[in-house]
């Protein structure tokens, strides 16, 4: 039997991301309706987090505790992968006591090794290449707010990161066409706007870019991990603030996002996020359901 995991969006068919976003909508009744949805009662979900995290551990750990099961996390200051166990044995032993494993850490490579020697599924909780969790509460929120993202436009603004490379992949699952607007030098990966090629556009000027948008999203000038170019990005990503009368050049309808933790006042203004536009707090409660909806979809597949 393979075991299936979700290390991208294109983990998954069109299909089954579609799927998923929908139960995440079910979900959420079910959970604002008091009703129980017990689904994966007595399966324990291991999270290991070599970065911080808020909405990503919390979402994670009360996700599988209401569907019925429990968390165990694991930080790699008191296990031994923080000690130079090889990700190769941790993902035997560990993948053999629980059943799905969530991963955020650096380097891409290292989910995809532990998976590759993992018995049970393992899920990206963010990698220096891609956020694909954010991603199915993104498109829920966009469902939930305006219906079908098929054929709208998308605007990213601002550092072509992980979670860019994530809205690239999200183009041609989803069907959008997406927007890049960065300083020249903080491109997305030319790997992923290869998979994206005929649905992405990288551009240097926002206010050209957020044209006729009708979702606009944007994220920290610097990720985990770059913490030493802060104040470097901070002038080099001058003019990329996204500010409500940046927003205003958009669709009249347009919807903003970000991933959050937020700098206000650095990539966006003080206030955006408290602008009626703004559906940041929706996106971010939406991480809960839609990670349930996945959490249940990749132990569909075990049972399968
Ligand atoms: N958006 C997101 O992944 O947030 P955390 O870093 O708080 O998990
Ligand atoms: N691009 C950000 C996203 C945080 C949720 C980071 O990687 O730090």
């Amino acid at each position: 039997m393979t075991v299936r995991h979700f290390l991208s969006l294109f983990d998954c068919s069109k299909q089954e991301l579609t799927n998923i976003i929908q139960r995440a909508i079910e979900l959420k009744k079910l959970r604002n309706n008091n009703i129980p949805h017990r689904t994966l009662d007595g399966r324990v979900l291991g999270m290991i987090f070599e970065k911080s995290s808020t909405r990503t551990r919390v979402s994670f750990e009360s996700g599988i505790i209401q569907l019925g099961g429990q968390a165990i996390f694991l930080s790699p200051r008191d296990t031994q992968l923080g000690r130079g166990e090889t990700i190769h044995d941790s993902a035997i032993v560990i993948s053999s006591m629980i059943d799905i494993i969530m991963i955020r850490t650096f380097g891409h490579d290292k989910v995809v090794e532990f998976a590759e020697n993992s018995s049970v599924p393992v899920i990206n909780a963010l990698t220096d290449d891609l956020h694909p969790c954010q991603l199915l509460a993104d498109m829920q929120t966009f469902a939930e707010a305006r219906g079908n993202i098929a054929g709208k436009t998308v605007t990213w603004i601002g550092d072509g990161n992980n979670m860019c490379n994530s809205y690239a992949e999200a183009a041609v699952q989803f069907d959008f066409h997406l927007k890049v607007a960065c300083p020249k030098g903080f491109e997305p990966d030319p790997y992923y706007v290869e998979k994206a090629k005929g649905h992405i556009e990288v551009m240097h000027d926002p206010k050209e870019a957020i044209k006729g948008s009708h979702l606009v999203s944007t994220d920290v000038f610097a990720s985990m991990g770059q913490e030493d170019e802060a104040a470097d990005r901070l002038q080099k990503f001058q003019g990329f603030q996204v500010t409500e009368q940046l927003l205003d050049l958009a669709s009249p309808d347009v919807v903003f996002m970000h991933c959050l933790p937020a700098h206000r006042g650095e990539e966006i203004s003080e206030t955006l996020l408290d602008d009626p536009r703004s559906v940041v707090w929706q996106q971010a409660e939406n991480r809960l359901h839609a990670q349930k909806a996945l959490l249940e979809f990749l132990y569909q597949q075990v049972q399968a």
